[in-house]
């Protein structure tokens, strides 16, 4: 053996003993007793169809196959009731009565559902984060869930993928803190309890890369991009304790996740010492045949050796992994390895002890949709909303005079929740028409549609697959018009809710044109020729291009999609109970050809000039600046904040220690407000070409009108690291620029060197 191989197994030894040392004997007990058959069986995950199908399967005679040990977990199934039923089956009729997993996505709060977590990102309040995630999990645990495919937490750096909306944007740094703060939420200090259930990372990994953000499509990235930028917020959830990773649906050089051994052991298991289980996606184990795999037999076989433990409702381990064992294709060990996984998962839940601890029928009615928690959604709604512009001030509005409440958006329940909320139920939401009649009540609220949010019937068509989303009014696009304009010209103040409809983002709902459609955009051209002032409140599930809307005299309040107390949560903030202090987490391109444009490129070897003039021979386009509409980071308040006085404590820092920035923030406006002070670091020297600079702290600020207060934000020496070329995580002797401000663009700065 030589030296490296001594050392390989060596190591191999440890992990062994490591591993072993933790082996749990109810579960290794249970292993002795089972068949092969009802070890496959625990790898199989199912859904009789009560949830959402986002693939062509929906499986079938799910009852036979939990009595028959073929079934290790469901989905789609909740209630205490119904579940029970479900864990009955298992717990009494099959061999060994091994209680199943209920899983559910439970992406943006259960039946309380609050805003799409790109919107709850915007928050930058891992606090109210936590807490978020806490209540989704009593909720969903009173309902008899124990497992949440959640916290999903791929960078996104393209905003024509519809999944931007389920993630917290596109910053690593950020992305790291809301995985470790949503796992933390669900999972609490013990899985046991009965109102903490099992939090699933997704989609490991890359997802958020898909090539032209074309969803399941392909990625393809360096190392170094992926080990610097996009793998940090997965890690930062297994750090934090996540009990199970849900694979994606991309390949990764050139092997699809769901059967990627680099991925699925050799760095989530060897590297980051995940001992937690491995679920596929949605029939992404099958998919791996079109992928160009192999037939279901491969495919399965490659999976479960590269470390996939749960295949999701494909059941290709179903019926093929007994095959595959008896033709020599794949070990007992390696069936029994996952299993004990499942079982582990099981055994930690607490479903061993008592498989109906999550079905007590009392619950549902104490722990759902409480006034407590209707009150948590609309205080999360108000804080992830992002004022994009003000323009002469037109927010807040005074509850006074005679307002015109417009836009396709401005009534509509069926568009309030957003995305992946199969949990929510629309009819509970509070419209923004509602809102504003609650908040305001003694103001003259005048309604009318003006627009459909498009007019297009196909579009509309594919949009509205799980329901009317877009609906096409009888009446014609111009008579809707005339009486929005009508109504304008009587009122005092303009307020147009705008944007895209729920499901004109999520899961398979790519654009390529990310702008408000022209329906709607005919509609603001029209408010704003009648003089009078307009604020729009926009609605979406990703940046858009607004670059001709940021030019028009108006202000533009960014809601996100903001859950079941929308409307309540926007009269709050349009009305000024609440100074807005949400800041985008991902950048907002000035047209689609700048995408992806994000705050950490590189600068190139030929950066275009300060002013971002075109220059021939430099790095930038002919037909549009380099600086995206507006940058990561950005939002504004109702009263202004100035930053002065950047200070670092020290000029040199070794290697090992931190060093301290201090600022003045000052009040210099008519409210009170917070805002989101954000450090970001150039490290200007180093061995791989560095970020233009890079997110590395920030702290939400409450400051009365006139206040200042010295805000300080600490770096740690892991804040100066990066991973090297040979992906060894470290930091670099040289010089480091520090820069303080609002937003990414911020402009104070000041300089160390690392010894
Ligand atoms: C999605 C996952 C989701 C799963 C189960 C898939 O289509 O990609 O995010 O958890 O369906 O519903």
């Amino acid at each position: 053996m030589n030296p490296k191989n001594i050392a390989l197994a060596l190591m191999g030894l440890v992990l062994f003993t490591s591993h072993a040392q933790k082996r749990i004997p109810e579960v290794e007990q249970l292993l002795q007793k089972m068949t092969l058959e009802e070890k496959i069986g625990q790898l199989n995950l199912l859904t009789p169809g009560g949830g959402v199908a986002t693939g062509a399967v929906v499986s079938e005679n799910v009852e036979a196959k939990i009595r028959a040990g073929k079934v290790g977990g469901l989905f789609g199934v909740a209630g205490p009731e119904k579940v029970r039923v479900a864990q009955e089956l298992a717990v009494k009729k099959s061999r060994l009565g091994i209680p199943l997993l209920i899983g559910s996505d439970v992406i943006h709060g259960y039946r309380t559902t609050y805003p799409i977590p790109l919107g709850l990102s915007s928050s930058w309040d891992m606090d109210l984060v936590e807490q978020a995630a806490q209540m989704a999990a009593k909720e969903a645990t009173a309902d008899g869930i124990n497992w949440n495919f959640s916290p999903m937490v791929d960078i996104a750096r393209d905003p024509r993928w519809g999944r931007i909306s389920e993630g917290a944007g596109e910053d690593p740094y950020l992305g790291s803190k809301i995985a470790k703060a949503m796992v933390k939420g669900y999972q609490g200090e013990d899985l046991s309890a009965s109102h903490t259930m099992l939090a699933c990372v997704k989609h490991f990994a890359l997802y958020g890369a898909v090539e032209a953000g074309r969803d399941y499509h392909s990625v393809d990235m360096s190392k170094i991009k992926m080990f610097n930028q996009y793998l940090p917020p997965y890690k930062a959830a297994i750090d934090a304790g996540a009990a199970s990773v849900m694979t994606s649906f991309n390949d990764v050089d050139g092997v699809p996740a769901t059967g990627n051994k680099w991925l699925l052991t050799d760095l989530l298991r060897d590297r980051w010492g995940f001992d937690g289980f491995v679920v596929s996606d949605y029939t992404s184990l099958n998919e791996m045949i079109a992928h160009g795999l192999g037939d279901l037999q491969a495919v399965s076989a490659l999976a479960l050796k590269a470390g996939l433990d749960m295949d999701m409702v494909g059941e290709g381990f179903l019926t093929s992994l007994k095959k595959s064992f008896e033709e020599g294709k794949v070990t007992e060990a390696a069936i029994t390895n996952a299993c004990r996984r499942v079982l582990e998962a099981k055994y930690n839940t607490g479903l061993f002890d008592d498989p109906y601890r999550y079905l007590n029928t009392k619950r549902p009615e104490k722990d759902i949709l409480t006034d407590y928690n209707r009150e948590l959604s609309r205080k999360l709604a108000s804080r992830s909303f992002v004022l994009l512009k003000n323009h002469n001030s037109v927010l807040p509005l005074e509850k006074k005079g005679k307002i015109a409440l417009v836009g396709p958006l401005a009534d509509s329940k069926e568009n309030m929740l957003g995305t992946w909320a199969p949990t929510g139920d629309f009819r509970l939401a509070v419209s923004i028409l509602e809102g504003f009649k609650n908040i305001a009540p003694t103001t003259e609220i005048a309604y009318a549609k003006g627009a459909n949010i498009s007019d297009d019937a196909d579009f509309a068509k594919r949009v509205n697959v799980f329901g009317p989303r877009i609906s096409i009014n009888e009446r014609s696009s111009k008579d809707m018009l005339q009486e929005a304009v009508a109504l304008a010209k009587t009122s005092d103040v303009v307020v147009a809710v705008v944007g895209e409809a729920t499901e004109m983002s999520g899961e398979s709902s790519s654009r390529t044109d990310i702008s408000i459609p022209e329906s709607q955009k005919r509609l603001i051209r029209a408010l704003v020729e009648t003089g009078k002032p307009v604020a729009l409140v926009l609605m979406s599930g990703r940046p858009l291009t607004i670059a001709e809307e940021y030019e028009m005299p108006v202000s533009i309040l960014q809601v996100w999609h903001p859950g079941i107390e929308a409307g309540n949560a926007i009269a709050d903030v349009v009305f000024g109970d609440y100074n807005p202090a949400g800041k985008l987490t991902a950048t907002w391109p000035v047209n689609v050809g700048q995408i992806p444009v994000y705050h950490s490129a590189k600068v190139t070897g030929r950066p275009p000039s300060e002013s971002d003039a075109f220059q021939k021979f430099k790095s930038n386009y002919l037909d549009a600046p380099n600086a995206p509409l507006l940058p990561f980071g950005h939002g504004l308040s109702y009263t202004t904040f100035e930053y002065s006085n950047l200070k670092l404590d020290k000029k040199q820092v070794r290697q090992g220690e931190g060093i301290t920035a201090t600022v003045t923030l000052t009040n210099t406006g008519d409210y009170d407000g917070e805002e989101v002070v954000q450090l970001y670091l150039r490290d200007v020297v180093r061995s791989i070409t560095p970020p233009k600079r890079q997110l590395k702290g920030f702290q939400k600020i409450m400051l009365r009108k006139g206040e200042r207060k010295e805000v300080s934000i600490t770096l740690s020496p892991d804040d100066l690291k990066f991973y090297n070329g040979q992906l060894e995580l470290v930091s670099e002797p040289g010089e480091f620029e520090v820069f303080v401000g609002t937003n990414s663009d911020a402009e104070l700065s000041k300089s160390f060197t690392l010894k």
